[in-house]
């Protein structure tokens, strides 16, 4: 098929050719590329609403249809016939693993989940109300101290090997913040269990007694790891790229992601939207607060709801609303009082013109916080367990950017609109 292409015509009666670039899916790109050293214009984007950063064959988002496919594969299915591990496998070499490979997979990430007993003493620098973001952010990033051996991510053996040691410690580090803010002792990983098994483990129980694992609960927590796992180029993905892009090492750049990630408006909005259906507290303030979501003064967001790509359904909601309906029946919580208000708030914003006009429905982090609060994973540490799986995603995606033959940093351009250049006046005509 011949290549399509713009003309761009600027002042100065120069035209440029603007190559578009056709996706395997979604929207054509025009390929500007050279438009900054052939015309001596820039392009401006604040917030990438209609950039491309990079051409990815990772994860593909249809936001007008509400879909998402890792590897082409489209979540729901994903979900419902692979674990975890599977799909960290899927999202790092691009197929699903065989019975063998899978099980190859599976030994070799569970047998990184030790972490450093050096590391263990980290913790004890942190206030034990430290939030657990700062914990991981601070954690994650000082594995890079422990792995020299490890550091010529040109090497495809560099890069297997930093990744099943964040993959494998990262439910270690997670479990071992949590321990340490209630002083409660670290539990070692048991090998013998699934990934998501090991984190329950290593979480809520104790050296005084034997921990029942509930498989119902194990599985629904694998469920949300794979729900969480990657979705294409958002903030803490651009971040991990962008930190990568300078040559900086995986552990440097994860840290990088999991800071950005801790925002309310990205996967701290988990824990934000629990807390605003705590503050909400009855069905009847939910007109109140749906009032100060639509007001312009009100810098109040209906957590939990829109998204930038998203323009439908998040997929992940949905499947994500099942998993917290199976868990609450599991335990015997159907009547859960949150779960209801979640519901009766997603109803009543779903018919506000507001919200449809502005295509705003709930995503990933709507019902994530009600699931995880009824598993007993405390609020604050819900961005954690987004972290936790988001580093399948990461890693995958920094792996393709830096095995890219057209890498390179990073650097974006700016419109200057500060002062024009003057003199430096002495100090007594200041
Ligand atoms: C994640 O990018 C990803 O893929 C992220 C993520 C992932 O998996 O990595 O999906 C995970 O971060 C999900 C999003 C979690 N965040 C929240 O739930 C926080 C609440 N949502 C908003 O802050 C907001 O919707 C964003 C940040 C998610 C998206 O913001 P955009 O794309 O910049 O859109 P916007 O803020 O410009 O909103 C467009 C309009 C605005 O009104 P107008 O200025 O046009 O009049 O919609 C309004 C906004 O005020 N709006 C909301 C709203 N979200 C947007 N109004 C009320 N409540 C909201 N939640």
């Amino acid at each position: 098929m011949t290549e399509q292409s713009a003309v761009l015509n600027l002042p100065n009666n120069q035209t440029f050719q603007i190559p578009i670039i056709e996706p395997v899916a979604g929207k054509p790109c025009l390929d500007i590329r050279k438009l900054g050293s052939q015309t001596q214009h820039f392009t401006y984007d604040s917030g990438f609403l209609s950039t491309a950063s990079c051409r990815s064959t990772i994860t593909f988002i249809d936001g007008e249809q509400g879909e998402l496919w890792y590897r082409g594969y489209p979540i729901e299915q994903l979900a419902e016939k692979c674990n975890f591990l599977e799909v960290a496998y899927l999202l790092k070499n691009g197929e699903l693993p065989n019975a063998q490979q899978k099980s190859e997979f599976e030994n070799i990430v569970v047998h990184h989940s030790l972490i450093h007993e050096q590391l263990i003493k980290f913790y004890q620098g942190f206030r034990r109300d430290a939030h657990p973001m700062a914990v991981m952010t601070g954690v994650v990033g000082a594995l890079s101290a422990f792995y020299h051996d490890v550091m010529d991510f040109r090497t495809q053996q560099d890069r297997d090997t930093s990744y099943v040691r964040l993959l494998g410690k990262m439910p270690t580090i997670i479990a071992l913040a949590y321990k340490y803010s209630i002083g409660m002792p670290f539990m070692y990983p048991d090998n013998e269990l699934s990934y998501s098994g090991n984190f329950l483990r290593m979480m809520f129980s104790n050296p005084c007694e034997e921990f029942k694992l509930n498989p119902v609960i194990e599985r629904a927590l694998d469920i949300i790891f794979i729900l969480h796992a990657d979705h294409e180029q958002n903030a803490s993905t651009s971040t991990v790229r962008l930190a990568g892009s300078s040559g900086a090492n995986p552990f440097a750049c994860i840290a990088a992601g999991i800071a950005c990630l801790w925002g309310p408006a990205h996967g701290g909005a988990n824990e934000a939207c629990l807390k605003m259906l705590e503050e909400i507290g009855d069905i009847k303030n939910i007109p109140h607060y749906i009032k100060r979501a639509k007001d312009k003064d009100d810098n109040f967001k209906l957590m939990g709801f829109g998204h930038r790509v998203y323009k439908n359904f998040d997929p992940r909601a949905k499947l994500m609303k099942k998993v917290c309906h199976q868990v609450l029946q599991e335990l015997n919580l159907q009547d859960d009082p949150l779960f209801k208000l979640a519901m009766e708030l997603e109803k009543i914003a779903l018919e506000d013109d507001y919200f449809v006009s502005k295509q705003l429905y709930p995503n990933v982090d709507f019902y994530s916080g009600i699931v995880q609060k009824a598993i007993g994973i405390p609020t604050k540490m819900f961005t954690c367990v987004f972290a936790l799986a988001r580093t399948a995603g990461w890693l995958a995606q920094w792996e393709e950017m830096i095995t890219d033959p057209e890498y390179k940093i990073g650097r974006p351009r700016q419109i200057y609109v500060g002062h024009q250049k003057r003199d430096v006046p002495d100090l007594l005509q200041r």
